[in-house]
């Protein structure tokens, strides 16, 4: 038996932490283990890559970012997500490479970026989070803290673009997406979310 691999994607903004938490305890109360989990990652990859975010002095150009966020992937699933799915325990986690393939495809030709995640496990089910550019920018604004590097209007809106290219390409392969209203009241949408994953 193998566990379930459940990613979450969206804009930022787009509430995707909040609903992997609620669909990880909804699967614990149906009696699954369940281990949450996101990208990037807090392993070595994924500090430098945070640092690059935040636009910190000194980090990584954003330009090299496809090859970070992969070396970070690559640690993930060999650390994390491929012993607990090995062990019957559902994985969720909350981004995975298609933020790849829509955020590095500003800065790098798309195809760069799917071949540097092509040998990656697909997920049995990938969630988009689907909310406006302007909902997710108000939703940053009220948070607060410091912005990163994406966190910008014509940015979002061009990943969103490229989210929704991308999410039809690998729904065209046949990836299993489900794609929700992010734009609802959060129970409504984690019961949007749950009923994809019943149905997955
Ligand atoms: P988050 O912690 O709010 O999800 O922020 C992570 C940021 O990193 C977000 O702007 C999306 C971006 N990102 C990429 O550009 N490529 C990737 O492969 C991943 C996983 C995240």
């Amino acid at each position: 038996m193998s566990g379930r691999f459940f990613v979450l994607e969206g804009l930022d903004g787009a509430g995707t932490t909040t609903q992997a938490a609620r669909l990880a305890a909804h699967l614990r109360e149906h009696g699954r283990e369940v281990i949450e989990t996101h990208e990037p990652t807090d392993g070595p990859v994924g500090r430098l890559i945070r640092q690059a975010l935040r636009g910190e002095e000194g980090a990584v150009d954003r330009q090299t970012l496809p090859w970070m966020f992969a070396a970070d992937r690559a640690d993930h699933l060999t650390r994390l997500v491929e012993p607990t799915l090995a062990r019957d325990a559902d994985v969720i986690s909350d981004r995975y490479l298609h933020s790849s393939l829509a955020y590095q495809s500003l800065d790098r030709p798309l195809d760069l970026v799917y071949s540097l995640n092509a040998d990656f496990r697909v997920p049995d089910l990938t969630i988009f989070v689907r909310v406006p550019v302007d909902v997710c920018l108000a939703r940053i604004e009220a948070r607060g803290g410091v912005r990163e590097i994406f966190e910008k209007r014509e940015q979002l809106a061009a990943i969103l673009e490229q989210y929704l290219l991308v999410l039809d390409r690998l729904e065209a392969r046949g990836d299993s997406i489900a794609y929700v209203n992010g734009d609802a009241p959060v129970d409504e949408v984690e019961a949007a979310i749950r009923a994809a994953v019943a149905g997955a």
